[in-house]
């Protein structure tokens, strides 16, 4: 197990940094349960850069016309490139994120690259808007680019704060017990598998009887069972990730 940083307290907190159109989004529901009590606690940092600042002219132009024509406007890589190099160059901290660009076109956010990133120092993610951003900026200042699904959102700042959420909820002294994080769904490769609490009957249904047995290899083995019976029907692919292989 790679020694989680966060629970070195010499070490600063996570941080995350958001370059964005829609600083105001900020923090939002991020602010709010165990994620935000963390933010309160001091356990993680957020920092909102208002793409607009760094905006060309009277107007503060962010965007223009996609280059060969076609609909919608494309985020200018000059202007993108100054906000990332300015916020970069205000601290050294700042300045060792890893730089993500959140677009349904990126590598799917899955729970090992959540352990990878809540890992090291934080992130440096920058929200689009419109059609998209001029590629050069991305190739020029080593953007990562990631998606959190095959669906198209109207803009990249609810996929950063999904991004932030699943991230720091894994910082040590965040959820309390680790118990809880060992048994949840990808954890094992698997789905996670059924829970039931009081009343031991609701509605005519009740708790499958092993649940109430008390013989724990019983319950372990059942649950085992069920873990793999909901990921062979709902999510096949979990199984077998590289068919090709
Ligand atoms: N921006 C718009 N849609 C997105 C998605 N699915 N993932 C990440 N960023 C996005």
């Amino acid at each position: 197990m790679p020694h989680h940083p966060a629970s070195d307290q010499r070490t600063a907190p996570w941080q995350a940094s958001v370059i964005t159109l829609f600083p105001e989004m900020f923090p939002g529901p991020l602010a709010v349960s165990l994620v935000g009590q963390a933010l309160q606690a001091g356990l993680w940092s957020l920092a909102t850069i208002p793409l607009r600042d760094f905006g060309e002219g009277r107007h503060r132009q962010v965007d223009d016309t996609p280059a060969g024509g076609g609909a919608g406007m494309v985020l200018r890589a000059d202007v993108v490139a100054t906000a990332v190099d300015r916020t970069r160059a205000a601290s050294p901290k700042a300045a060792a994120l890893p730089a993500i660009y959140l677009s349904p076109r990126g590598e799917p956010l899955t729970q090992e690259l959540v352990k990878e990133l809540s890992l090291g120092p934080g992130v440096l993610l920058l929200a689009g808007r419109f059609e998209g951003v001029d590629e050069r900026v991305l190739e020029a200042r080593s953007f990562r680019e990631v998606s959190i699904g095959d669906y198209v959102l109207s803009g990249g700042e609810l996929a950063a704060m999904v991004l932030i959420d699943a991230c720091v909820r894994l910082i040590p002294g965040v959820i309390g017990a680790s118990e809880s994080l060992a048994h949840e769904s990808f954890e094992n490769g698997l789905l996670e598998y059924p829970q039931y609490t009081r009343p031991r009957d609701w509605e005519g249904r009740p708790i499958p009887e092993v649940l109430l047995s008390g013989d724990h290899g019983r319950i372990e083995k059942w649950r085992r069972a069920e873990s793999e019976r909901l990921t062979r029907s709902r999510r096949p692919d979990l199984l077998n990730p590289n068919p090709k292989d």
